[in-house]
């Protein structure tokens, strides 16, 4: 009989444990080993170099199931499926996770049964990378694994110490305790408040081009769009950022599509929100653009330039006439008879509620770190002090999520 100390966030959880051809590999046996005595259920899935390294009968000992490998079994011909392998999973932990295994992953190739169950996963997806100090260090390797954690994947960070290699630097896999207490601190946070919601947020300024070298723009950074985005993502949605021209990182877990013009942003966002079960627009779009962009420089002249230009498409205003029930958030932005405008806006646009920032009070609106906003909806008006764009962020994010409650 196999003595277990159940653990309150292990206990009863469905573990997928892949192991990729690393020397850690051995290491897999102890982490599986641990999994279970905390009262985890664990399935292993192995690449097929990782049997050179631990072998299925350790593992499937270890375990008490069958070890998968291939598409098939190669015995009888049964499939194994990725797709309910995903499904069944609480947790998906790649541990060792090499160089090679975690390029595929953030590409999307799928040539074995750990990479097709991966990418079929709607669990959590942590890895545990393991490899030479210089592969780990190395920019490719770097940025896959950027590109897995702004998609959501958990990293287990290797430790310094001595490597297979003889070189001695960080690349080693974690150690086995350690990776399991991380897959239980990650099954035990809190569910998220807005999983399985789709939002589209805009973000940043338009670019209308005059010339080959100059536009019509405004002041806008994107770091309050982005910011909201992030805090949805962090609540759990699937957030797409249509964003303007902007240095900023995409918050992790967003997918951020690029766009210049505001023909651009709204073709962007109006895909998106076909998708989507609400929208937060908080670009500064241009409202106007020169009716024909000339192709080569425009030379100067002495006297006046007159450049005609013609009405944008409202994207918000588009947005909010077919967007049945989904839920649609608006900004003003305002110098003067703030709360009237944003009034007529909330009501022309159809937006469930309006952030109104002005101009006038310090610290609010274009390119700082903080803002100073009321939320504006039919039934009155909420004056929130000056606050950080992430703290005004989290606010806005409250009321939506008030908003898609069941009760609301
Ligand atoms: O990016 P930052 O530097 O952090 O600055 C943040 C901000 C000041 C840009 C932001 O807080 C803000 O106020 N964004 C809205 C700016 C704006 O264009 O407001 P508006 O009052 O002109 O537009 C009203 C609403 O219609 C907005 O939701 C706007 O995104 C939308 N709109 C406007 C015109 C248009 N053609 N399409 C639109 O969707």
């Amino acid at each position: 009989m196999e003595r277990t100390t159940e653990s309150p966030r292990l206990g009863g959880r469905r573990i997928l444990l892949g192991i990729t051809g690393s020397i850690a590999a051995y290491k897999a046996a102890v982490l599986c080993r641990l999994l279970k005595s905390a009262g985890a259920e664990v399935r292993v899935v192995m690449t097929p170099l990782a049997k050179q390294f631990i072998t299925p009968l350790t593992m499937a000992t270890l375990s008490k199931n069958p070890i998968l490998v291939e598409f098939f079994d190669p015995e009888n011909g049964a499939w194994n499926s990725h797709v309910s392998l995903g499904e069944w999973a609480d947790c998906c932990l790649i541990a060792p996770a090499t160089a090679n295994t975690l390029a595929k992953m953030a590409a999307g190739v799928a040539d074995n049964l750990l990479l097709t169950t991966y990418l079929s996963a709607r669990c959590p997806v942590a890895v545990a990378p393991a490899m030479d100090l210089d592969m780990y260090a190395h920019p490719a390797t770097q940025q896959n694994l950027r590109t897995l954690a702004e998609r959501g994947v958990r990293i287990v960070e290797p430790a310094e110490g001595e490597l297979a290699s003889g070189l001695t630097g960080k690349g080693r896999m974690a150690e086995p305790d350690t990776i399991a207490a991380f897959v239980g601190e990650l099954l035990s946070e809190k569910k998220k408040s807005l999983q399985g919601k789709r939002f589209v947020v805009t973000a940043g300024a338009t670019i209308e081009p005059i010339d080959p070298v100059r536009f019509i723009s405004n002041h806008s950074s994107g770091k309050m769009g982005y910011a909201i985005a992030g805090e949805l993502a962090r609540r759990g949605a699937q957030v797409t950022l249509v964003s303007g021209r902007t240095a900023l990182p995409v918050p992790e877990g967003v997918d951020r599509v690029d766009v210049l013009s505001a023909q651009e942003m709204f073709e962007a966002a109006a895909e998106a929100f076909e998708r989507a079960d609400g929208g937060v627009m908080c670009a500064a779009v241009a409202d106007y653009t020169p009716v024909a962009a000339a192709d080569r420089k425009l030379r100067k002249g002495d006297g006046e330039l007159t450049i005609a230009l013609r009405r944008t498409r409202d994207i918000a205003a588009e947005l909010g006439a077919r967007k049945g029930r989904r839920l649609l958030v608006g900004f003003a932005l305002e110098t003067h008879d703030e709360v009237a405008h944003a009034e007529e806006k909330l009501a022309r646009k159809n937006f469930d509620f309006i952030v109104l920032n002005s101009l006038r009070d310090a610290g609010a609106g274009f390119r700082g770190d903080t803002n100073k906003v009321s939320l504006i909806d039919r039934t009155g008006r909420e004056e929130l002090p000056l606050l950080s764009k992430t703290e005004v962020a989290a606010r806005i994010a409250d009321r939506i999520e008030a908003l898609l409650a069941p009760e609301a």
